[in-house]
């Protein structure tokens, strides 16, 4: 069985500071990527900036910067997002570098060698923000201004030379592979948008500018810089150390996994991208998953409505688990959410303080101070105690299933449920009435919702790690030690050893706060 797994985030432009979008793609990707780790797969998770094309070199000439000045001072503010968002990225690439420009070169004369590349002029509609292309029928006029339909933004009219990408001649290929592999795409909606494009038939691609800069050249043509979107898709590869397909690296981890994206750079990603690799005759990536956009109170985020939400704000008022949490727990992953401070409050009380943080606190005092501090052994259990933890454990293989889906909605409805039955089960059996009457009984008890929390921990893990982390901590168990397996397996607690001391893990907000 092959037990790699490759998974993306965009790389993003540094155009600007990072915001709660690329904060959300990036928590996503980590979370999967924390779960195949426990899971025993050995992970490659990449993220990184994008950092060439005529968008930038705006932005920078704005600046009165330097453009790989402007980048270099951006993209540290997204490799520092990283660690504020503590994500186990194993790398983070930008365009900018030399081991990504050697690979987009390669990648290049790969397709002038198969004859999908060729010279002709280009005029159409193009946004420099989008950093697209634009027929006719996607723009409109909106306040004078003509901007494309799907993004809002502006469009304008260019006229140059360019090289093409004969993208037309792989519609068949393309439909075929969708046909044929039916995850390629998720959720299935978005699927079905690309497919009715692509079924309309595909335009030739125009890769190549030549009025401004800031890119890599064309090789054997230092006029033409090359798209910025056959560069900054190439940087997949590249992070692999692409053209060397020997490098072992490459090897264990291409075709990846899957690449974690926005709905709105679907095409690029679930169209051109799969279309370069079909004609330099590499494999395609397993699976593109388009998730939906977070919206500030309702509404998409911008500049002009000043409703940008800035993570790191928010984290350093409630704390990255916190947000973590939430980004998953209340947005349903695929689809559009909304968020808003007011709810994060209500799910940091309810689901964190009140359920998860409540029951660990409550259960360790108590083994504190009626069982020395140790997880007492058990010499029997009830039905009541087995059916709680076989819930959960006969469940695993789905919940791994649900999460090879990308389907993080049912994995955290699911854990969440099985917290909030263990609440009750403590509560319902009520060590604290029988410790004298039937002290074998409280340590089945014990035992039982020790070996739950422990469970929880573990599927938790991935989404809430700093927390988690210090549940097993104080439980003696390593966080290198854990995995998926350990749920299954009957004899992971530590009954010699004293539980450590476990401080409070989430604090409840206040309502004024
Ligand atoms: O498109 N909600 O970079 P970018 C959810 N460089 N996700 C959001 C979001 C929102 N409101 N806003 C942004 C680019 N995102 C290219 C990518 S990849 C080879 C090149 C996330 O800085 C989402 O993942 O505009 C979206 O696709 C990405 O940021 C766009 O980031
Ligand atoms: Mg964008």
């Amino acid at each position: 069985m092959n037990k790699n797994f490759y998974i993306t985030t965009p790389i993003y432009y540094p155009s600007g500071k990072p915001h709660m979008g690329h904060a959300y793609s990036s928590i996503i990707a980590d979370i999967f990527a924390r779960f195949k780790r426990i899971e025993g797969y050995n992970v490659l998770f990449l993220t990184g900036t994008d950092e060439h094309g005529q968008k930038i070199q705006k932005e920078a000439e704005k600046n009165n910067k330097d453009p790989k000045i402007f980048c270099d001072e951006l993209s540290d503010k997204f490799r520092s997002l990283t660690k504020i968002l503590n994500l186990t990225n194993d790398d983070f690439i930008r365009t900018s570098e030399k081991r990504h420009s050697k690979s987009v070169n390669e990648l290049w004369k790969k397709l002038v060698k198969s004859g999908d590349i060729y010279l002709d002029k280009y005029s159409g509609w193009y946004s420099v923000s989008d950093e697209a292309f634009y027929d006719e029928d996607e723009i409109e006029v909106k306040e004078g201004k003509k901007i494309s339909k799907s993004s809002g933004s502006l469009v304008e009219w260019v006229e140059e030379e360019s090289y093409f990408f004969k993208l037309s001649s792989w519609t068949k290929k393309l439909l075929e592979h969708y046909k044929n592999n039916k995850e390629f795409i998720l959720p299935v909606s978005r699927k079905n948008e690309v497919i009715n494009f692509v079924e309309k038939g595909l335009k030739d691609l125009s890769i190549s500018r030549t009025s401004f800069s800031w890119g890599i050249s064309v090789p054997n043509n230092k006029k033409h810089i090359i798209y910025v979107w056959l560069d900054a898709l190439t940087n997949y590869i590249s992070a692999l150390n692409f053209p060397d397909t020997n490098d072992k690296k490459y090897k264990m981890f291409w075709p990846a996994d899957v690449h974690i994206i926005g709905k709105d750079i679907l095409r690029f990603h679930a169209i051109y991208w799969p279309a370069f690799l079909l004609a330099a005759n590499l494999p395609l990536p397993k699976r593109v998953f388009g998730h939906g956009w977070i919206l500030s109170d309702q509404k998409k985020m911008s500049k002009s409505l000043g409703n940008i939400l800035d993570p790191i704000e928010i984290i350093n008022k409630y704390g990255i688990d916190q947000l973590r949490y939430y980004l998953v727990k209340e947005v349903s992953l695929g689809n559009d959410g909304s968020i808003s401070m007011e709810n994060l409050k209500n799910c940091i009380n309810n689901d964190l303080a009140n359920n998860f943080g409540n029951l660990c606190q409550r259960v360790f005092t108590f083994v504190k101070k009626n069982c020395d501090n140790k997880i007492p052994k058990a010499n029997k259990l009830d039905a009541k105690d087995e059916k709680l933890l076989n819930n959960l454990k006969e469940n695993v293989k789905n919940l791994i299933a649900a999460m090879d889906k990308q389907n993080l909605n049912e994995y955290i409805k699911t854990v969440v449920g099985y917290s909030f039955d263990a609440n009750k089960y403590f509560n319902d059996s009520e060590p604290w009435s029988i410790k004298k009457k039937d002290p074998e009984r409280m340590k089945s008890i014990l035992f039982t919702i020790l070996e739950q929390i422990k469970n929880l921990s573990i599927l938790l893990n991935p989404i809430i790690p700093i927390a988690t982390g210090k549940v097993l901590t104080s439980m003696n168990l390593s966080i290198d030690d854990i995995s998926i397996k350990s749920i299954i397996n009957k004899n992971v607690l530590n009954h010699d050893k004293e539980l450590k001391n476990l401080e409070i893990l989430f604090k409840k907000i206040e309502n004024d706060n």
